[in-house]
């Protein structure tokens, strides 16, 4: 839970703030867009919650911050909002909630099918969503998209009697999974569920496209609100290679679907029309701008620092590339 001893300066007065610990990771904003806004490199209150509405998404917002950075004076509510998650988006869609820092923060999804029910990716293992996931029928596959999103699934797994799905990629991350698997082109996997191999933020990155409607992306593809476009993933943060990623999004031009739900960014639901005119927008847009910052100094950093996380997380030989990246880079700043 936030510390109000820690309040950022840019909240306005009232119950909710966001406090010094906020790593700007945008869940609140993307949970409680009325109430939580920009402020230098952080998420801060800009309104406090207006009617019932409001109140319960910045309720929300105070449960998915992965690290306890929004909190409220008033907490008696809170463990009744619990119950909301999954937050249900669209028919047998919803979103997990509980973000967990093990995965930065990255949002995660529920799907309910007859043939067994999904997660993609995984949230906090917190006792009140587990029973909920229970009551809606458990979940029969988990869906890592790759190696930063493993989070808890091995509890999910463990609990559930799940299957892990992992790319050979990133098995490293999640040695335990029970199916890894070497495609590199999309394929059905069964019906209604349609897998996408999308190397580009890390090597073995998959997106999954559901019924021809959602398309979950991981970290590929996300709404960017400030432009009202969809937008692929900056070259900062593409540990693999920008080029393959955006060879990976030109797998998307034959689909159609109507929903992105990324791991880390806004979602966004969008006619089938204007989802394709957009993605298409979204590829001339990283053709045409290849790299820029690829040898910035920056980009050696970020390279630098996911290395050490890398070597944290016992994934050894992934982190050996990423150091290796940083290295041949920083050569390359002229
Ligand atoms: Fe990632």
């Amino acid at each position: 839970m936030a510390d109000p001893s820690k309040r950022l300066e840019g909240n306005v007065e009232g119950d909710f703030f966001v406090d010094s610990t906020c790593r700007n990771m945008d869940i609140c904003r993307q949970i409680a867009p009325e109430n939580f806004t920009y402020w230098n490199d952080y998420a801060v209150v800009g309104k406090q919650p207006e009617g019932d509405k409001e109140l319960r998404q910045s309720l929300q917002a105070v449960l998915c911050c992965p690290y306890g950075s929004v909190g409220t004076v008033n907490k008696a509510n809170l463990v009744e909002v619990m119950q909301d998650f999954p937050l249900q988006i669209d028919n047998e869609v919803y979103f997990c909630g509980f973000n967990s820092p093990k995965t930065s923060g990255g949002n995660c999804y529920f799907v309910r099918h007859k043939s067994g029910n999904w997660l993609f990716n995984t949230p906090k293992y917190q006792a009140q969503l587990v029973k909920r996931l229970e009551e809606l029928g458990g979940v029969a596959n988990i869906f890592i998209s790759h190696r930063d999103d493993a989070g808890e699934a091995e509890k999910f797994a463990s609990h559930f009697e799940a299957k892990r799905i992992i790319h050979r990629h990133e098995a490293e991350a999640q040695p335990g999974a029970e199916i890894i698997l070497s495609e590199t082109e999309a394929y059905q996997y069964q019906p209604d569920f349609f897998l996408i191999p999308a190397p580009g933020h890390t090597e073995g990155h998959m997106m999954m496209l559901y019924k021809d409607k959602y398309l979950f992306s991981g970290d590929s593809l996300y709404y960017d609100r400030k432009e009202s476009r969809l937008q692929i993933w900056s070259p900062l943060w593409t540990w693999y290679s920008y080029e393959e990623q955006t060879m990976s999004m030109e797998k998307l031009l034959g689909k159609s679907f109507e929903w992105v739900l990324p791991s880390h960014g806004q979602r966004v639901f969008l006619s089938k029309e204007e989802m394709k005119a957009q993605v298409e927008a979204a590829i001339d847009r990283a053709w045409s701008e290849p790299d820029p910052e690829a040898a910035s100094p920056e980009r050696v950093a970020i390279l630098e620092s996911y290395a050490g996380e890398l070597s944290e997380l016992n994934q050894p030989e992934y982190a050996k590339l990423i150091q290796a990246k940083a290295d041949w880079l920083r050569t390359l700043i002229k």
